[in-house]
């Protein structure tokens, strides 16, 4: 069967061809095992060098996995941990940064996918006092799991609190290359210049074949990690082939290519279907989403020819995610499908 493409999400992309070849240029004889290598030490050595020397630096699997061991470094089992109700870690992480923290979530409810300052007060209760679990973590998304972006006066006022109440400030960045692209600017100025203490910072979405980095901006909040990541069984062996990924990826500016590209396929769905009467665009596209109510008969006949997902049953709320490797024609042949689509309903 031909493989479907679509819009389902920006991991149904396969590998970028010039992370297939970092992967091929490593596998060359013996190293090290377990990150004692050449290429984790060079992959360390750019990020470093993208987000200060100053920081510690390690590599895992994937992007649940940096949530919730970074997430466990920095808590006690009696810590509560403030998110977006949207956030993946409170939705789509089977319950693991619970089962690994002990910490509770505690969910804001949103509707853009940020956390804001009058949502987390509400959860700013039971300070010092034992029966209630002590916040500790405000964890925000970036690009949000809503395509939307945090700008970085908004970062500024949320990472301000957390620190005024002696709170550490997560963010989980499985999207942090398309949140950089929108906003003009470097990795660092999005993330530890605005106040972020620990950072998943993701590959995978953006033409990486798997693997993430888990970044502590502050060295003495996980001086233990190594033992946690291990615990966490999240420490790679084969640790050179996450870290030529990474190396691939941050090199002749391919995760800029990559999320620029994303971006603007979704700048161009969403500039596609505006118009379309039918078709009601509920987020600002600030990264590689578009979000839209369409006709709820409409979404079975065009997740026939392309794979995407419903985002709200009730409101016939679809998600479009682009990727780095979507083209202007896997948009042109999905909108005329979708004028088609709707035309048949209206003349029926
Ligand atoms: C916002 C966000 N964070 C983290 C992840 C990491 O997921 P995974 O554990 O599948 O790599 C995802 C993947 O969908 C995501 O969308």
């Amino acid at each position: 069967m031909k493989n479907k493409r679509g819009f389902a999400s920006d991991n149904n992309a396969g590998v970028h061809p010039d992370i297939l070849n970092a992967i091929i240029g490593a596998n060359k004889g013996h190293t090290i095992a377990y990150g004692d290598d050449e290429y984790t030490r060079r992959a360390v050595k750019i990020i470093k060098n993208l987000l200060g020397d100053d920081i510690d630096v390690y590599f895992v699997f994937i992007g649940t996995a940096a949530n919730v061991l970074g997430l466990t470094a920095v808590t006690r089992s009696y810590n509560s941990i403030i998110c977006a109700e949207s956030s993946h870690m409170h939705q789509d992480e089977c319950g693991a940064p619970e089962n690994y923290s002990g910490c509770k979530l505690l969910s804001v409810p949103t509707e853009n996918g940020k956390l804001y300052l009058d949502g987390i007060k509400h959860h700013m209760y039971g300070i010092d006092f034992e029966h209630h679990s002590q916040p500790k973590v405000l964890s925000v998304t970036q690009a949000t799991e809503m395509g939307t972006v945090y700008s970085k006066e908004e970062m500024d006022e949320i990472a301000g609190f957390a620190h005024d109440n002696g709170m550490i400030v997560h963010m989980d960045g499985a999207r942090i290359a398309n949140a950089a692209i929108t906003m003009n600017s470097g990795l660092r100025e999005i993330t530890r210049d605005v106040g972020v203490d620990v950072l998943s910072f993701g590959g995978t979405k953006n033409g990486m074949m798997y693997g993430e980095a888990i970044v502590f901006f502050r060295k003495d909040l996980a001086p233990d990690f190594k033992y946690i990541r291990k615990q966490g069984m999240q420490l790679a062996s084969k640790m050179r082939f996450i870290a030529a990924q990474f190396e691939a990826y941050l090199s002749n500016d391919l995760w800029m290519k990559n999320a620029s590209h994303a971006n603007e396929m979704a700048q161009l769905l969403a500039a596609e279907v505006e118009n379309i009467p039918e078709v009601k665009i509920t987020q600002n596209v600030e990264a590689n989403g578009v979000f839209a109510i369409i006709p709820k008969e409409s979404i079975p006949v065009l997740q026939e020819k392309f794979f995407f997902y419903v985002w709200n049953e009730e409101t016939s709320e679809v998600r479009w995610m682009t990727s780095y490797d979507t083209t202007p024609e896997d948009i042109a042949r999905f909108v005329q499908l979708l004028k088609k689509t709707l035309r048949q309903k209206k003349d029926t």
